[in-house]
């Protein structure tokens, strides 16, 4: 039987309420107020959602739109109305005195222009009995009603006797979000950095400082802390960096300063925050609903675009890479397949998958000195000829959708974040023993392929038959696919048993194709460079930073909107997707994204090529 991958199947247990404490479409007087200046003019409206709720507790977030003068500073208040309190909050200085909560801003969030809003706050609570939401808010002492209002003490009493401000329109008929971007900057307009076929060509990679420091902590982690990794913008405040992290501009602005001379400087972004993500498991499920593709366009994408357009970054190459897993859970976790789930049925049936990498697409392309790659999923997901064809047809009609047509991708990547060999030495898919082709065995179970490599020329080749262009250019996230140490074969098994020679033949030591989670025994791949050698392939990359955990090994609460994924427990001894094998999964693992330490301290050990 054909393996259907790929991770687990499952439901996202998220539960969400959504409150829009008001909403407006500012009339035509707001001009005219700004021009008589009559007094500064306040209003405001909070978006408050439920995040994730489980017995006890809960995540929310808050969004505020700024409707009057630009302000520099704000205290957002609001009356807890069950009795709530807030355990631990982030992009805001969280205070409860009874009742009544109290947040402001910090110093890169205080700053609203007229219309913006900043978003990314939030904090888990606690709640007994029931969580009822707030539904009143106050910005600076004014109550946030969606109408704009003047401040409650005008200082000058000078104003136009008749101010001609009429109140917002009274017929509210949109919700608030952002109409664009925190850019200071401007895109670029002329002497436009070229738009190469290579960006990793003669370039040297961003080092991601964060990811370097940790690597860096561990005992022999400076044997490798020096590879560029990718930075993941994984959820709507890593724009401006959650929790204290660097944002989308300090980065940015670090890879300028770590430009040396006229060597040109990549940086590698993924974009990851599609409405329902990670539908077909549940360790990378985000913060985003399913319908919430407005939201995703207006307060991740369009700050996105509008930061990476900034004009001073115009020197640096920004690499995107696009939606991980997402196109390829469509292909193979839908209508009735094994691997089918409800979430990635509901995707496919509202389109927001497409629809969210078309318009990310359309924006990120529009860049000149940016490049679109979009995730391919792996050789053990889509190799198989059911996938290999659909895969391709729903690329290609997604990217034919965009504006720009198939000049908006400049290539796919396969293996992001998963274990499966780059190259098999062994066997490949000729080999044959006993007369019986290695399709037959149990580990290659009719897949026409055997390793990444293969995988990847092959599917760009069919790529570029489906109208993408002939210079498209592959990545392969190597990160964690090296699969040295004392237990990687040194010659072909000369066993005459079919699984037993591709047991004992191959170096991918995983006990099922289709485990995905913290695999014990992997180690670090090929380290990232351009032009690799192989044909079609622009370069081996490690998108995945290693040591960062693919998900728990048990359940953690969390304001991620991150779920337990039982393919992640050492314990579980699998489904239908992986042949009902163990996971594979290493234990005491920590919240995807979070540092594993034991997991990095392995891949050091097992890397192949190895660590000098
Ligand atoms: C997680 C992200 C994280 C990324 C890189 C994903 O599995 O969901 O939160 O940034 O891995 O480690």
């Amino acid at each position: 039987m054909r393996f259907v991958p790929l991770r687990a199947a499952g439901r996202s247990r998220l539960r969400r309420a959504t409150i829009v404490a008001s909403a407006l479409v500012l009339g035509s007087g707001m001009a005219v107020v700004a021009a008589t200046q009559a007094s500064a003019a306040t209003g405001c409206s909070v978006n408050y959602q439920v995040t994730n709720q489980w017995p006890g507790g809960f995540g929310a977030s808050i969004a505020i739109t700024n409707l009057g003068d630009p302000i520099s500073s704000w205290t957002l208040k609001w009356t807890w109305p069950s009795g709530q309190t807030v355990q631990s909050g982030w992009s805001g200085n969280f205070s409860q005195s009874g009742s009544t909560e109290t947040v402001t801003s910090l110093s890169y969030n205080g700053n609203i222009a007229t219309g913006a809003t900043v978003s990314g706050i939030g904090f888990n609570g606690s709640w007994t009995g029931s969580n009822t939401n707030p539904t009143s808010f106050t910005l600076n002492g004014v109550t946030c009603n969606g109408s704009v209002g003047s401040s409650p003490t005008p200082t000058r009493t000078t104003a136009s006797p008749t101010p001609t401000r009429t109140t917002a329109s009274p017929t509210p008929t949109r919700t608030t979000t952002s109409p664009t971007p925190t850019s200071t900057g401007s895109p670029c307009t002329t002497n436009c950095p070229a738009h190469v076929d290579n960006p990793y060509a003669g370039a040297k990679g961003y080092v991601n400082p964060e990811w370097q420091a940790e690597a860096n902590a561990e005992s022999g982690g400076s044997r490798v802390s020096n590879n560029p990794t990718g930075v993941w913008l994984d959820r709507i405040a890593a724009i401006a960096g959650a929790n204290g992290a660097m944002g989308l501009r300090a980065h940015l602005d670090q890879a300028l300063a770590e430009r040396s001379g006229s060597t040109p400087e990549y940086i590698q972004f993924v974009i990851y925050d599609l409405p329902g993500r990670d539908c077909a498991a549940l360790a990378s499920n985000g913060e985003l609903g399913p319908n919430d593709i407005g939201r995703y366009e207006s307060e991740y994408i369009d700050p996105i675009a509008a930061i990476m357009s900034d004009s001073k970054y115009s020197s640096l190459r920004i690499i995107n890479i696009i939606e991980i897993d997402s196109l390829p859970n469509l292909v193979t976790n839908t209508n009735g397949t094994a691997g089918a789930t409800d979430m990635c049925n509901t995707m496919l049936q509202n389109g927001n998958y497409v629809k969210g990498i078309q318009y990310a697409l359309n924006k990120l392309h529009a860049i000149s000195n940016a490049y679109n790659y979009i995730d391919a999923g792996h050789h053990a997901w889509l190799g198989w000829d059911s996938n290999f064809g659909p895969a391709a047809d729903l690329f290609a009609s997604t990217a034919r959708g965009t504006t720009a047509g198939m000049a908006s991708v400049d290539g796919f990547i396969t293996d992001t974040a998963n274990y499966s060999a780059l190259q098999e030495p062994y066997f490949n898919i000729n080999s044959t023993v006993g007369g019986q082709s290695v399709r037959q065995s149990t580990w290659v179970d009719w897949n026409n392929y055997v390793d990444e490599l293969s995988f990847a020329q092959a599917f760009r080749t069919k790529l570029v038959s489906e109208g993408f262009s002939s210079g498209l250019g592959m990545l392969i996230d190597t990160s964690r696919d090296g699969w040295g140490g004392p237990n990687r074969p040194t010659a072909a098994s000369t066993s005459t048993d079919m699984n037993t020679f591709v047991n004992q033949s191959r170096i991918d030591k995983r006990i099922h194709a289709g485990n995905w989670c913290n695999q014990s025994g992997a180690g670090l791949g090929e380290r990232p460079r351009a032009n690799p050698g192989p044909a079609g392939i622009d370069a081996y990359v490690w998108i995945k930073p290693p040591g960062e955990s693919d998900g728990s090994s048990s359940a953690i609460s969390n304001d991620e909107g991150k779920g337990f994924d039982r393919m992640c427990d050492p314990t579980y001894g699998g489904n239908a997707r992986n042949g009902n094998n163990m996971s594979g999964a290493l234990p005491n693992a920590p919240l995807s994204g979070h540092w594993f330490s034991a997991q990095f301290q392995q891949l050091m050990a097992n890397a192949y090529p190895p660590l000098s």
